[in-house]
């Protein structure tokens, strides 16, 4: 990972930041800054930034549901893509998961979102099922990915 590069726990402070972020790679689906500021919040929900400088170029997060862990979304800004940062974010809730004694980690992703389904595969997530048509503009199915095995 580039080492100018730092992974902090998203306090209130970054949510605008992350918020902006979501709205750059998920237009027309992100969430807002309100959203943001509750997940931060929220004792079960657990989320990581990556801060270059004064910016947020990465964020990634997940809500507990007593022992289940489910990873609500992950994001690098392009410019910082391929360099290690999405795997030590999806590595930083995997421990979280670990420490707060989860079972399992799960999420949807998209089935033509080769990117990231290689990363989840990389981290030992498997497909466990699909949901048909989850996904809007453009209409996809979701596949589902679960990570069982949290000591690896
Ligand atoms: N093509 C193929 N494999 C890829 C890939 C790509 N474009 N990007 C990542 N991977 C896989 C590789 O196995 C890679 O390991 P390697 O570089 O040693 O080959 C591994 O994932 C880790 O990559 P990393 O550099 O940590 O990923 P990243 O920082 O680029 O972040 C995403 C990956 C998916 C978070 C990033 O592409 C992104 O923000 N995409 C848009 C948002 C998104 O789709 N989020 C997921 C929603 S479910």
């Amino acid at each position: 990972m580039d080492t100018r590069i730092t992974l902090l726990p998203m306090t209130e402070a970054y949510a605008p930041g992350a918020a902006r972020l979501d709205q750059i790679t998920f237009p027309g689906e992100a969430w807002s800054e309100e959203a943001f500021l509750r997940e931060a919040r929220t004792p079960s929900s657990f989320y990581v930034v990556a801060v270059l400088g004064e910016e947020v170029v990465g964020f990634a997060g997940m809500q507990q549901v007593l022992d289940e862990g489910y990873i609500t979304n992950i994001a690098v800004a392009e410019s910082c893509r391929r360099k290690g940062l999405g795997r030590a974010m999806l590595g930083a809730l995997i421990d979280h998961c670990r420490e707060s004694g989860a079972s399992f980690l799960t999420l949807e992703v998209r089935q033509s979102n080769a990117p990231a389904i290689a990363l989840y595969e990389s981290m030992g997530f498997l497909p466990e099922g699909r949901r048909k048509n989850f996904y809007r503009q453009p209409t996809e199915d979701a596949i589902l990915m679960t990570k069982r095995d949290l000591s690896l």
